[in-house]
């Protein structure tokens, strides 16, 4: 039997037919196949609404960035945006981060962002979580020499599962980051309103 991967919706609200069709076009426009190995890339996984996306593909004018998540209304999200606002570097795939990474082998990545991924805090769904030591290793394997990846949560067990899973590779260098990593996301912003303690860290692969 096939592992579920995803829990989520992949729609919350309605997407209109012309939206659905011109996000179409995009991803056969903005094909990630296309990315060569000479590219920086920027990765961000579980992009949500993908402010954070929008935001990296303004500051980083000559990366590639690259959103991969299932939720549909955050990826036409995007999608429109770019189109309207003449956006060239940001690539979409619409499917899981397990499917994204077997698919593109080849891809190394500068740095990559994992924000606020769905903390499951009942112990018997902790199982669902995205990071776990299995991601880990995977996103070490195509994380270039002095890469990084920012990992952010309001979820303390989360962070202190993450934070042991780390220990367990050698290659690389964990700091706690004490400000905010990016932008404030959607679900920054439901983190800060809840009051709930924000913990961030980065790992570097040496
Ligand atoms: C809690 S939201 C956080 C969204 C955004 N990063 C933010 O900070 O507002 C978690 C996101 O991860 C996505 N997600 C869940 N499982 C995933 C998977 N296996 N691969 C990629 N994205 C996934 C969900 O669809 C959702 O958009």
């Amino acid at each position: 039997m096939k592992k579920k991967l995803y829990f989520g919706r992949v729609k919350s609200r309605k997407i209109s037919k012309i939206k659905e069709n011109s996000f179409k076009k995009y991803l056969k426009k903005k094909n990630i196949k296309d990315l060569t190995l000479k590219k920086k890339l920027i990765l961000e996984i579980g992009i949500g609404m993908g402010e954070n996306l929008i935001y990296l593909s303004k500051k980083n004018t000559r990366k590639k960035i690259i959103g991969v998540d299932p939720f549909m209304n955050g990826m036409v999200n995007v999608s429109d945006y770019c189109i309207n606002n003449n956006i060239k570097n940001i690539y979409l795939y619409p499917y899981v981060f397990q499917k994204f990474i077997n698919r593109f082998k080849k891809l190394r990545f500068n740095v990559v962002y994992i924000l606020f991924p769905d903390p499951w805090h009942k112990k018997r769904h902790r199982k669902r979580r995205i990071v776990n030591e299995e991601f880990l290793k995977k996103i070490l394997k195509v994380l270039k020499k002095k890469g990084k990846v920012f990992f952010s949560t309001d979820s303390i067990n989360y962070f202190e599962s993450v934070k042991n899973n780390l220990k367990k590779f050698s290659n690389i260098k964990v700091k706690k980051i004490k400000k905010i990593v990016t932008i404030k996301t959607k679900f920054y912003l439901k983190a800060e309103k809840k009051n709930n303690k924000i913990n961030s860290l980065m790992f570097t692969k040496h």
